[in-house]
């Protein structure tokens, strides 16, 4: 196992949903403290590192959010179940017979999202039977709601994080895990700053590792005010599409086949100067980019773009199969290559190739 490969591990099984972003800031500000000219945080948590040896040159904002979708509990019911809340956008089917860890003042506490067994549901009707995540439950084993907040230390509000191990897959050329959902853009953003630090690019280069992403881009909004940025790079993972029954009609990327480029999703248009200039970095590199068009979506990228008077963005991924759920899945391969391409991108955006990108004229 390599250090990308023990960082990968380490940011995917950190627990992290939504607001409670705290074990991954700190695994972020371990990496990234000691090869920054600077790391602070803003009012909302964000992380913002910046290599930075000239402070009149551009300032080029690379994003990557920290929380990944998660549940928060609710209230407790008097046999001692647990109710909950969603954060951030589930499928009901993600969400059933899974393990979780509540996220406690005593510390982790494991529980499951109980299933109804199929002997009490009537042979026919076994097939259509689905369940709602409002009459779903985690069982945690308390025999009361005072055990499970005497004894257990659970309490309203507490953070709940899907229960998935990584796990090297096809002899290590895909991963596993929980989280790429945006472990795997703060991955390539400390490995882009490692690479900037030891030959720093003619520009300040800045690696923000945000907040609340999953509800609504929030952290992102506080941050690109923070930092100003001249260009936007959002580092995200994106939506594979190379798997039974998911056509391109939904999404494009495949694994394997190259970092991914946003071309369209709910929250953004990309600048498109900028994108012919990810293209022309690429073709550079002889790194293959695949495009990615999606009705849905959003993503930081949205928020850099429309901070100030507006700021030239572009969303690169690294395609994931099966987003938010507890197991996802990603390709090393891809994983090397969106590094490559980010590094080299932010080595060539000196300050008259900025300006030129940013001009309308
Ligand atoms: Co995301």
């Amino acid at each position: 196992m390599d250090r990308v490969e023990q960082l990968l591990e380490e940011l995917t099984n950190a627990y992290g949903p939504t607001g409670f972003e705290g074990p991954v800031r700190a695994i972020m500000r371990r990496e990234l403290a000691p090869i920054s000219d600077a790391v602070e945080t803003d009012g909302l948590g964000s992380l913002i590192a910046r290599v930075e040896r000239n402070a009149k040159a551009p300032r080029i904002m690379m994003d990557a959010h920290m929380d990944e979708v998660g549940l928060l509990v609710k209230h407790i019911t008097p046999e001692g179940y647990l109710r909950f809340q969603l954060l951030g956008g589930w499928l009901d089917a993600a969400l059933i017979s899974q393990r979780w860890v509540v996220l406690t003042r005593n510390g982790p506490v494991p529980g499951v999202t109980g299933l109804k067994s199929p002997h009490v549901i009537p042979f026919e009707q076994r097939s259509a039977a689905s369940f709602k995540w409002q009459q779903m439950f985690i069982d945690v084993g308390a025999a009361s709601r005072k055990d499970a907040e005497d004894r257990l230390g659970i309490r309203p509000g507490d953070p709940v994080a899907p229960d998935s191990r990584f796990t090297p897959f096809a002899g290590g050329k895909h991963y596993l895990a929980k989280a790429w959902d945006d472990r795997v853009g703060l991955a390539v953003m400390a490995e882009v700053m490692r690479s900037l630090a030891a030959d720093p690019p003619p520009n300040a280069a800045y690696a923000v590792a945000t907040v609340q992403e999953e509800v609504g881009l929030r952290g992102a909004h506080t941050s690109a005010y923070h930092v100003k940025p001249d260009i936007g790079i959002s580092l995200e993972s994106g939506i594979a599409a190379d798997y039974p029954g998911i056509t391109p009609e939904e999404a494009q990327e495949a694994l394997g086949a190259g970092p991914g480029l946003f071309l369209h999703d709910s929250s953004m248009l990309p600048n498109l100067k900028l994108r012919d200039f990810v293209l022309d970095v690429a073709k550079g590199l002889g790194i293959p980019v695949q495009f990615e068009v999606l009705a849905g979506y959003g993503e930081d990228g949205a928020e850099m773009q429309r901070s100030y008077s507006g700021v030239p963005t572009v969303n690169i991924s690294v395609p994931t199969r099966y987003l938010h759920s507890h197991n996802g899945v990603i390709s090393r391969q891809d994983f090397d290559r969106a590094v490559a391409l980010v590094t080299e991108m932010v080595r060539k955006l000196d300050a008259a190739t900025v300006q030129q990108l940013k001009s309308f004229d």
